[in-house]
């Protein structure tokens, strides 16, 4: 795995030193509100379960999965629910969790339709943001890493679904794609 690695961009370091310092802010933002975190799936699991134990207030999680339609590395904006929340969203502060903002038409979607379902506030947490490539008008109320136009994989962000459970975020070797 490690060899179709030819950088990293941000290191377990990095990231654990940002994703704590987030934890501790979100749990100073979020004091005597009602908490719920809703991680994306499936980029988000590593960041959330991260983060997760970084907030020191009380908070409730939940996880939804979509897809967005389109091929390879580019989203084509078209999202589909693949798994929903469990929970009944009313009266809650809702803590949307991404891996990463790129386009921002996967968040759009998400946050048009969970505001509709009666929520006290909404709000997003990405780990990294891509506003180089932003098509829609969506903003992050928290990221750790802002990051170049690059494709990037591990912690949680996947190729073709691997690469997942690299621990660092990390570009790929340019022949990885044409295996
Ligand atoms: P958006 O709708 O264009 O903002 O795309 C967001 C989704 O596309 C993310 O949740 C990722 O699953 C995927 N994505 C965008 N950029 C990257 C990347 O650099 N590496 C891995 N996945 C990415
Ligand atoms: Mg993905």
């Amino acid at each position: 795995m490690k060899n179709d690695i030819l950088k990293i961009l941000v290191t377990e370091e990095e990231l654990k030193e940002k994703v704590n310092a987030l934890g501790e802010q979100i749990s100073r933002d979020y004091k005597g509100k009602n908490l719920l975190m809703v991680s994306v799936l499936k980029g988000s699991v590593v960041f959330m379960a991260d983060l997760m134990r970084a907030v020191t207030i009380p908070a409730k999680i939940d996880f939804m999965a979509v897809s967005s339609y389109g091929s390879g590395t580019k989203t084509s904006g078209v999202v589909k629910i693949i798994k929903d929340l469990d929970l009944d969203l009313h009266g809650y502060d809702v803590l949307i969790v991404e891996d990463i903002l790129d386009s921002g038409m996967t968040l759009q979607y998400i946050t048009e339709l969970l505001k509709a379902r009666g929520t006290k506030s909404i709000k997003i947490a990405t780990l990294l943001d891509k506003p180089s490539r932003r098509k829609a008008p969506i903003k992050a109320d928290y990221f750790c890493f802002d990051i170049p136009d690059e494709f990037v994989v591990g912690y949680g962000l996947d190729y073709d679904e691997a690469y997942r459970n690299f621990p660092a975020v990390g570009v790929l070797k340019p022949e990885v794609y044409t295996k």
